[in-house]
């Protein structure tokens, strides 16, 4: 083994040794084969020499849902699930959430390093000229049904967004590719505003370049009559926290569909699209939405007892608990805790809240969920605040997808200069039929 150091798993340093690999033996033939140890990892593709015969394709690993597969190398965000650690290019989220406006943040996901103050104002200011869709894309949104989820809204408008922008197949043009990143940023907002207006039969608000990102949003949202729309400074810096603490979170199932559509090499608006629609669904995204639904449904503290035995009793699930990687409390469902009184100050209490903390309370001291590692995840507090400013329910999630878009840019833009990646094409364990005779129409029962 080359005594060159290697990153370990969590980045640090450490020198591979003649221990760095696995030995194995194929108790079918008594062979015996060592594989390299990389990073915490063994490469699948290292077992395809085990055979039992020269005409046997070899071993493959079988691991749906990818429970304990790496896709890919990442420098974008670390995961300490074990101990609720989360980190982006290194930097803590409670120092982001802290200290960072969502959109410095956006910056640091996609260039890796935090903006200088003049990086910050030309990244803004781009993404501000940006914010505008073209007029032909408000004709597309009006073809909707008034009931029309915003996320299906959201879902296809995104992926026509490259019809305008047909360049983006370019992705290997630098220019090109820094575009989409700024158009998407700066569009899904504008985007997820339109659905909105468009499901209350409310004239759509154009951008407003004299507001923040986060203020302008609520622009777009919530003016009526006015002229300017006067921001509540607690609502958009709420906003801007609860961005930082959606942007991007390593290899979920949303972000595997932006790499895996991506690695056909299609343009970044059409792979950020198929990210918003695996956001969509309710194990993922569609999570907040079901929270507030489960409350509601709830209603009252005396019906928690009933509902968790349900939960038990395998009748749903728990939304807004449990989590693939933390198997702690998930550390931006502490901080969204945190910041729940403050938008509480401006709109006035949200008397779920109350609900939610008994239910968490409860879920937490009943040994079925302690004992699964099930904890409030990121989706379990963030309706409560969406629904304290008065967004309906179906647009939780896209409260979700907007911050969320940086992170699939960034991890777009990481996949396709990642020389270890080609199109994204597993295997299958076949267990079908075999070589059948075929049966003419009039012979079968
Ligand atoms: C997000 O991956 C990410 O990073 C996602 C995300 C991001 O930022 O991108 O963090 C955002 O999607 C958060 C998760 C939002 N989803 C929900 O809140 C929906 C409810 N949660 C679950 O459906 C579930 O916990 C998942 C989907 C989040 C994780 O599922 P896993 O890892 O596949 O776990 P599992 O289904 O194998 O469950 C393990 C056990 C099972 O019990 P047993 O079969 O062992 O008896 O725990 C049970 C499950 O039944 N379980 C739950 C539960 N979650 C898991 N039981 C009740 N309620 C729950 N919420």
């Amino acid at each position: 083994m080359p005594e060159e150091a290697t990153k370990t798993r969590d980045g640090g340093g450490g020198v591979a040794t003649a221990e760095d690999t696995l030995t194995v033996t194929d108790n079918r033939t008594g062979e015996t084969y060592e594989v390299e140890i990389t990073d915490g990892t063994v490469k699948a593709m290292d077992f395809r020499q085990v055979k039992v015969d020269e005409d046997d394709f070899g071993l493959m690993a079988y691991d749906p849902a990818f429970t304990n597969t790496a896709a890919c190398r990442s420098e974008i965000t670390y995961i300490d699930g074990e101990n609720g650690i989360l980190q982006h290019r290194g930097y803590s989220i409670e120092d982001l959430t802290e200290h960072s406006s969502y959109l410095e943040a956006a910056y640091l996901l996609i260039h890796g390093e935090l903006p200088t103050q003049e990086q910050l104002d030309e990244w803004t200011h781009e993404i501000t000229i940006h914010t505008y869709v073209h007029e032909n894309i408000k004709r597309f949104m009006e073809g909707f049904r008034h009931d029309a989820h915003p996320m299906g809204m959201l879902l296809s408008t995104v992926g026509a967004l490259s019809t305008f922008y047909p360049g983006a197949k370019d992705i290997n043009d630098d220019e090109e590719r820094h575009m989409a990143a700024v158009r998407l940023i700066a569009k899904v907002p504008t985007l997820a505003a339109f659905a909105y207006r468009h499901s209350l039969g409310l004239p759509y608000n154009y951008p407003d370049n004299d507001l923040t990102y986060p203020e302008n949003f609520l622009s777009m949202m919530f003016r009526m009559t006015e002229l300017k729309y006067e921001p509540d400074d607690r609502l958009s810096r709420a906003l801007d926290v609860l961005w930082i603490l959606h942007a991007d979170h390593e290899q979920n199932c949303s972000t595997n569909a932006v790499r895996g559509v991506g690695s056909s090499q299609v343009d970044p608006y059409s792979a950020v699209a198929a990210g918003v629609a695996a956001l969509y669904g309710p194990l993922h995204g569609g999570a907040n939405e079901a929270v507030l639904r489960m409350l509601s449904r709830i209603e009252k503290k005396e019906n928690i007892p009933d509902f968790l035995e349900g939960v038990k009793e395998g009748n749903e699930r728990l939304m807004g608990f449990g989590h693939r990687v933390y198997k702690n409390y998930d550390p931006r469902a502490r901080i969204i805790k945190e910041h729940v009184d403050e938008v509480f100050e401006v709109t006035g209490t949200n008397p779920k809240l109350d609900l939610a903390i008994e239910l968490e309370k409860r879920a937490l001291d009943d040994d079925y969920f302690s004992s699964r590692k099930l904890y409030p995840n990121v989706d379990f507090y963030s309706g409560l605040i969406y629904e304290a400013l008065s967004l309906p329910t179906e647009m939780f999630t896209v409260m979700f997808a907007i911050p969320r878009t940086s992170g699939w840019v960034a991890q777009w833009l990481e996949m396709i200069d990642d020389k270890e990646q080609k199109i994204a094409r597993p295997r299958q364990v076949y267990t079908g039929e075999r070589d059948r005779e075929y049966v003419a129409i009039d012979e079968r029962s």
